[in-house]
């Protein structure tokens, strides 16, 4: 775990115009100064992403958003006040002032409030919106844990801050208000039932619909090993000569015994799954499988961001 003077030392990196990985409760964030143009640059360098993607902005106090964006509606203010900090991330008409490097030239930005101690310390020392993706190389799994950025990222970064391992372990919910009714754009660790419950009804936007938000791109979020996310006996005879890896939301069945299996939740809680996710996947991954199988999980409350997360690993990018 990193001491307080690890993150004055990340902080004066990110005024200098460096580049910081820095752990959220949802996943790692490779961060830089939002209003520093050329350091956001070298973030998407790092990342290798192929096109400039527009990135979340993260905030140390709900304040901060009025600096940001033209206005606030009332639903988004609810929001905020209901679920920051936390795993929620709100799309805005963006202020003029905000680098298009951010916003990869969009009109709106996307802002967030993390609910990490660290993360927050960092921003506040920042004296900066920090802008910042998930810390992982384009189309890979996000980071849960310190060493899976060091692992990818290692000496491309200028610090990695480490908290442990991210306590909700799928990215933030993203509900956008840049058009006239709110729309979800990304499942995450703040659950749709809970959105609606404050707002009322969210349209849920198909990812395909949306070419201008790229963490959408079907082929996102994907290991090396192909995976099926569909769980039936067949695969297990189809593949028979093959080594298979399964991912399994509680306990797997007694004909599967014998192959590496990854439990996301012993006893069923979404949760628990959604901070095991990732990591389980990158376990299997590192195993040379010729393919993964998942189960899949119900599509209530987290679970929809799991089975977001698991379709996407599991497409063929097609
Ligand atoms: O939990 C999270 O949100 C993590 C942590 C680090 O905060 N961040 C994260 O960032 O997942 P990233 O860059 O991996 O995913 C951000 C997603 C992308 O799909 C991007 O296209 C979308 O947010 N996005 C960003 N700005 C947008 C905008 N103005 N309109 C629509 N989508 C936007
Ligand atoms: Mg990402």
């Amino acid at each position: 775990m990193t001491g307080d003077r690890t993150i004055q030392r990340a902080a004066e990196i990110i005024k200098r115009g460096g580049i910081v990985a820095f752990p959220t409760e949802t996943v790692y964030g490779l961060g830089a100064d939002a209003f520093n143009p050329l350091a956001v640059a070298r973030v998407f360098e790092v990342k290798k992403r192929p096109s400039f993607d527009p990135l979340i902005v993260h905030v140390a106090d709900p304040a901060d958003v009025r600096k940001l964006v033209k206005e606030i509606p009332s639903n988004a203010k609810k929001l905020i006040e209901r679920f920051w900090p936390g795993p929620l991330t709100i799309v805005l008409l963006k202020e003029e002032n905000i680098p298009e490097i951010v916003t990869a030239g969009l009109p709106s930005l996307a802002i967030r409030m993390p609910n990490h101690p660290m993360a927050l310390t960092l921003i506040k020392e920042s004296k900066c919106p920090i802008a910042a993706p998930s810390a992982n190389p384009f189309g890979y799994l996000s980071p849960t844990t310190a060493e899976h950025v060091r692992d990818q990222l290692g000496d491309q970064v200028d610090l990695i801050l480490d908290g442990g391992p991210c306590p909700v372990g799928v990215e933030s919910t993203i509900v956008s208000f840049s058009e006239n009714k709110p729309m979800l754009l990304r499942p995450g660790g703040v659950s749709l039932e809970e959105i609606e419950s404050i707002i009322g009804m969210v349209e849920i936007t198909p990812i395909e619909d949306r070419p201008t938000a790229p963490g959408m791109l079907p082929k996102h979020y994907a290991p090396r090993t192909p995976i099926v996310l569909d769980w039936n006996r067949k695969y297990l005879d189809l593949y028979k000569d093959k080594n298979i890896g399964l991912l399994v939301f509680q306990e797997p069945g007694s004909n599967q015994k014998f192959h590496p299996t990854e439990i996301l939740s012993r006893n069923g809680d979404l949760r628990e799954a959604a901070a095991n996710l990732f990591a389980a996947i990158r376990r299997l991954d590192a195993l040379n499988l010729d393919l993964i199988i998942a189960t899949p999980i119900p599509e209530i409350g987290l679970g929809r961001a799991i089975m977001n997360r698991l379709r996407r690993a599991a497409s063929k990018g097609e």
